[in-house]
């Protein structure tokens, strides 16, 4: 009757601690290159050619890892009109009146907004920071090209940091069990029926 219910499996845990430790070696890296102030980072980190050579490479790992969680999560990402009806009520949920809103499947649709923008974002810092990689096959007559490349790569990197901030403190401090699930992968029935009800009905069938 009380047994937990399974809400990430190992597999998807695995795919989330991967992107999680990749992105947080990009992020470290590269605000050392971003900022003079935060060099010490890349010292820390094993000096600046070890962290200017795995830069890239790590970029590229969390890439696959948002295009893994694409392909395992499309289903439960796609936003709903529950969703809508949901996000139209969040007055409750920032006054923790959980139970005054309306039922939503396996994710929120903050929990969508967050994967989406993850998923763009990482989209244009993986296509800039290629060009930024390969500088010397960007024939000079596109130079316009290398200049974006490098406001978009910022850009796109701010947007994930604020977006990643959000996600560790929904995960972590507001949203209690949460995190629980993404290290063990289970969930009691009550939490799940409190925060996602019609991910509860269909996995349960009640
Ligand atoms: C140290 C860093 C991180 C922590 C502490 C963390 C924490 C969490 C927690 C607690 C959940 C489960 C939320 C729930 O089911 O209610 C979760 C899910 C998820 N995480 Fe992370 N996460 C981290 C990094 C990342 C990164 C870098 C990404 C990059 C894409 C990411 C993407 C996701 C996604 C897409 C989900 C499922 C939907 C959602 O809950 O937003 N996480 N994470």
């Amino acid at each position: 009757m009380n047994d937990p219910i399974l809400r990430y499996t190992l597999v998807e845990r695995v795919m989330h601690w991967i992107a999680a430790v990749a992105f947080c070696y990009v992020l470290a890296t590269g605000l050392a290159f971003y900022s003079p102030h935060l060099y010490w980072i890349a010292t820390l980190l094993g000096g600046a050619p070890t962290s200017r050579f795995w830069h890239p490479w790590l970029g590229v790992v969390f890439a696959a890892t948002l295009f893994w969680m694409l392909k395992a999560w499309l289903g439960d990402m796609r936003i709903t009109p529950a969703d809508r009806k949901w996000g139209d009520s969040m007055q409750h949920y920032i006054r923790n009146e959980d139970e005054n809103l309306p039922p939503i499947d396996r994710f929120n649709i903050g929990q969508k907004y967050f994967f989406w923008g993850m998923l763009w974002a990482g989209i244009v810092l993986l296509l800039s920071g290629a060009v930024l990689w390969f500088p010397e096959l960007i024939p000079w007559s596109l130079r316009g090209l290398r200049f974006a490349a490098v406001l978009l790569h910022v850009s796109s990197a701010l947007i994930t940091i604020g977006l990643f901030i959000i996600h560790v403190y929904m995960g972590t401090a507001v949203v209690r069990g949460g995190f629980t699930s993404i290290i063990r992968g289970e969930v009691s029935p009550a939490w799940a029926r409190t925060h996602h009800r019609l991910w509860f009905q269909r996995v349960t069938g009640k």
